[in-house]
């Protein structure tokens, strides 16, 4: 679903991104996991469309997207989770998701008391509430959710449109562990067709959770494999346990 080969940005002199080659097929839940600075968010932005890769190419299915804006992008199947800042917190969990619809449709504010009236937009609203486990928090408002609650409520906004990729990017930080385990078990029950691409620091959490984890460091791949490779690597045991790094 998403294929990135040999990716490289360059801001100036620092090399950011060394040729990263990553697949994520349909249904997986692949974690990029790496130290601060090692140039995961700047992956996404890659991914994402945010920024002009200095070389190599991005696919989401088989187009080719590497030159492409991220509306274009997100039009083809890609979306990414929104930072909180987008939520509209004296507004209710329906709300921000009926919001969330009308913009990925691209209709305009002005059809909102209509579209807040339309059932359709009403059920979707309500399913993926369900997906993300905020069912019974429909009608509260934002700013009264806990803070893992309004992360969910984040995912949930980016699967309105009905991605085929979902990019998340570290979706548990500042997590309590029991938010943590929330939010990925929430990932893992996503749709099986959606390919899901998230960058996490908790390493016992990606471990139980990804099918498969790229470890990115100084921006280079330095093992892609399972959770039982990765977890074995002596790299992987330098960088987190030897380092000074998490
Ligand atoms: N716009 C930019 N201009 C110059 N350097 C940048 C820019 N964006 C990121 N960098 C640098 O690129 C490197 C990778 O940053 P990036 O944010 O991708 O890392 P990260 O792996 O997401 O780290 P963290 O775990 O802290 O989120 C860092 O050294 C950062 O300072
Ligand atoms: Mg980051």
């Amino acid at each position: 679903m998403l294929r990135v080969e040999r990716l490289v940005k360059n801001f100036g002199a620092l090399q950011v991104t060394r040729e990263v080659s990553l697949e994520v097929p349909k249904g997986l839940r692949h974690a990029i996991i790496g130290p601060n600075g090692a140039g995961k968010t700047t992956l996404f932005n890659l991914i994402a469309g945010e920024l002009r890769p200095t070389g190599g190419a991005i696919y989401i299915g088989d187009q080719e997207v590497t030159r492409r804006p991220p509306n274009e992008r997100a039009r083809l199947g890609l979306a990414r989770s929104f930072q909180r800042n987008n939520l509209f917190s004296s507004q209710s969990v329906r709300e921000n998701l009926l919001l969330g619809d009308i913009s990925a449709r691209a209709t305009g504010a002005r059809f909102w008391p209509l579209l807040s009236k339309e059932k359709a937009a009403q059920e979707r609203a309500e399913a993926i509430a369900e997906q993300v486990g905020l069912a019974d928090l429909l009608e509260r408002q934002v700013s009264e959710l806990s803070y893992g609650a309004q992360r969910q409520l984040e995912v949930g906004l980016a699967l309105i449109a009905k991605p085929q990729v979902l990019l998340l990017d570290e979706p548990t930080s500042g997590m309590s562990p029991e938010e943590t385990g929330r939010m990925l078990r929430l990932v893992d029950a996503l749709p099986r067709d959606l390919a899901v691409l998230l960058i996490e620091h908790d390493m016992d959490m990606v471990f139980t959770h990804a099918d498969r984890i790229t470890v990115l460091n100084y921006g280079q791949v330095l093992l892609e494999g399972t959770p039982e490779e990765v977890r074995g690597s002596d790299v992987v045991q330098e960088i987190y346990l030897g380092g000074e790094e998490e």
